[in-house]
């Protein structure tokens, strides 16, 4: 028997709105999900859809209009019962953009003062500190003026203050954003590292893709106040069920078409598309007859120089760009009207206006509903 999985933070239906009158906006469209305990569990979306709104809706720092959210098993707000927990009785710590460590204080000063505040003991203030120092990696100096620490070393700090009250879920709304692109990139390993050591539940808020990629067990990908779809990057990033995670979530190529057949018992279901008819695994409930999308990931497209014999989801095209990166090539491959995006192998070269014929390993190739999501525009996707 699977063991039954145990939920930590629980949201049910929330709602909020900002603003008076006209001026009033919808922000937050019946938001339900459910975090299980210990695990890193990552807000993902455009600007604007939500995320912070929500993690602060946890946090107690907003009200909404309705809803309920649950931490540990307790009630700490519901909207129809009018319970509300303020958020210095929530068992939660915090770290924001603006991790905001006090210039004038010490390390250990900054990281006790959760607990100076509440008038600990100085034997029992002394000994949590020393611990989470040594739990993120700072322990030796906390002696050291807070200004006279590197970037990253006051992003520890923040992280310690918050972990000082061993509060049961960790709320971190962009922690990362304030630091270089290099440093960034070195500190999701330390917090993923982290997160596992301490094993404290984790709401991570991110508008990056592939920060939320690298470091989450479980993603919630929202857009305009809803969640669109929730799993773990892995799910998410190969077997998506809405064209917007299939964009939003790294780059993909979208083929438009019309829903032939819908397959089934391992057999591939069928598209007819501009390209010819294509062969996809659905992904998610579909119709026969309904306008359809094939979502492949560059990767998943393999360059033939040579028309490959007996194989489906063959299609010729001519190079229009190819870019050497290192470790691929990028290339742009014209294919009737439109430009696919293509990872090849960095042996193989190719120049423009040379003439190839692509497979989409029907297998890679994602079929999903058409719908479209109100508000999308192009800036929000992409790379
Ligand atoms: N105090 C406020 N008063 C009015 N509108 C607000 C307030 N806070 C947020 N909003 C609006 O609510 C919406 C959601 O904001 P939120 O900060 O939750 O977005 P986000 O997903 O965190 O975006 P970002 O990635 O830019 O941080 C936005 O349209 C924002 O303008
Ligand atoms: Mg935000």
């Amino acid at each position: 028997m699977m063991a039954q999985t145990t939920y930590m933070v629980q949201i049910a239906h929330l709602e909020k709105y900002f603003g008076e009158d006209r001026e009033r906006v919808h922000v937050l469209k019946g938001v339900s999900l459910d975090i299980p305990e210990g695990s890193l569990y990552t807000f993902l979306g455009p600007s604007g859809c939500g995320k912070t709104t929500t993690l602060r809706c946890v946090a107690g720092l907003e009200r909404p209009e309705s809803g309920t959210i649950s931490i540990d098993g307790k009630t700490v707000f519901a909207a129809g019962d009018r319970v509300y927990v303020p958020t210095n009785r929530r068992p939660i710590g915090m770290v924001f953009q603006s991790y905001a460590i006090w210039p004038h204080m010490t390390v250990f000063e900054n990281v006790a003062y959760p607990l100076t505040i509440q008038r600990r003991p100085k034997s029992e203030i002394r000994e949590r500190v020393a611990n989470v120092l040594k739990v993120v990696g700072l322990h030796g100096l906390e002696d050291r003026p807070a200004p006279k620490l590197s970037g990253g070393q006051q992003q520890r700090v923040a992280f310690a203050r918050a972990l000082v009250n061993q509060p049961k879920v960790l709320l971190l709304d962009e922690p990362l954003s304030n630091l270089d692109a290099k440093l960034r990139e070195q500190m999701r390993f330390e917090i993923k590292a982290l997160q596992r050591r301490v094993n404290i539940t984790t709401i991570y808020v991110t508008h990056d893709q592939s920060e939320a990629l690298a470091i989450s067990d479980q993603i919630a990908v929202m857009h305009g106040g809803k969640l669109i779809e929730i799993g773990s990057p892995h799910e998410l990033y190969s077997r998506p069920k809405r064209k917007f995670t299939a964009t939003f979530l790294g780059l993909t190529n979208l083929i438009e078409g019309r829903v032939l057949e819908l397959g089934g018992n391992s057999a591939p279901g069928r598209m007819e598309t501009k390209k010819g008819v294509l062969c996809f695994v659905p992904a998610t409930a579909m119709q026969k007859n309904q306008p359809a999308v094939i979502s492949i990931r560059p990767e998943h497209i393999q360059v033939h120089k040579r028309k490959p014999e007996g194989l489906d989801n063959v299609v010729e095209g001519t190079v229009k760009e190819s870019v050497f990166m290192g470790d691929a090539y990028h290339c742009q491959i014209a294919v009737g009207d439109d430009l696919l995006r293509v990872h090849t192998h960095p042996f193989l070269s190719m120049t423009p206006g040379e003439k190839v014929y692509l497979h989409l390993d029907p297998q890679s190739c994602n079929g999903l509903p058409a719908e479209d999501i109100e508000g999308i525009d192009e800036s929000m996707l992409g790379e």
